[in-house]
């Protein structure tokens, strides 16, 4: 089983380049930001509570996403691998993530960072906001507080996995393509 964070500011193109790597690779998709807008459109009492943070930038509790990834653990056994989109965002995440994939005598085999710009960034969110309906895109105030508190809770997730040498970071700005390529050809070099 090999599995992977890809990592990221918002609008660092996680999920573009996760469609394509499970294209490929046939690894399982867990996207913590998928699964909580499902749960908004399903007016679950959790997607209610989530909603009031994620339309203000904000992270959602940690025993919220935790839960959600223990589930989904559970409910996809004998896959080849997942694929952790927007997950895990803060130290606690990151050490309850280790802990459930050890139970599964599993480990993360690498976490695959993408460095973009916040101007490229703010431009990219801004952008998709005029189409995707997502109401934390429409709003630069809002696009902002999600980086804030990136650079806040997130960046430290790189710190936490640099301690195993697993962070490798992949410029991504520049075409979805050369990006994909720069992706594959890592985990290609570890599978
Ligand atoms: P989430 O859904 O995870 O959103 P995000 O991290 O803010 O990421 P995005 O989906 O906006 O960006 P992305 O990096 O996937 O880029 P994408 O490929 O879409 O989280 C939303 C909210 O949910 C959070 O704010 C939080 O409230 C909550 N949440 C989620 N997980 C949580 C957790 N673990 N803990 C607590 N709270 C959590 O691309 C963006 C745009 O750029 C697209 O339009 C795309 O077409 C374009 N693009 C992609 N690649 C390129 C390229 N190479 N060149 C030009 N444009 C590009």
């Amino acid at each position: 089983m090999f599995n992977i964070i890809l990592f990221g500011p918002p609008g660092s193109g996680k999920g573009t380049q996760s469609e394509k790597l499970i294209a490929k690779y046939g690894f399982k998709h867990l996207s913590t930001g998928d699964l909580l807008r499902s749960e908004i459109s399903s007016q679950t009492p959790l997607g209610l509570e989530a909603k009031n943070f994620m339309d203000k930038g904000q992270l959602v509790p940690d025993e919220v996403v935790i839960g959600m990834i223990s589930t989904a653990l559970e409910q996809n056994p004998g896959v080849s691998g997942f694929l952790f989109d927007g997950f895990p965002r803060t130290q606690a995440q990151s050490e309850a993530l280790d802990k459930l994939l050890k139970l599964k005598q599993t480990a993360i085999g690498v976490v695959l960072a993408l460095d973009v710009s916040e101007e490229e960034l703010v431009k990219r969110l801004l952008n998709r906001g005029i189409t995707s309906g997502r109401s934390d895109d429409n709003n630069e105030e809002v696009i902002r507080a999600r980086i804030v508190e990136y650079h806040k809770k997130t960046s430290a997730v790189a710190d936490h996995y640099k301690q195993f040498d697993k962070v490798v970071h992949i410029p991504g700005e520049g075409s979805v393509e050369e990006i994909f390529e720069a992706l594959c050809a890592e985990i290609d070099s570890r599978q």
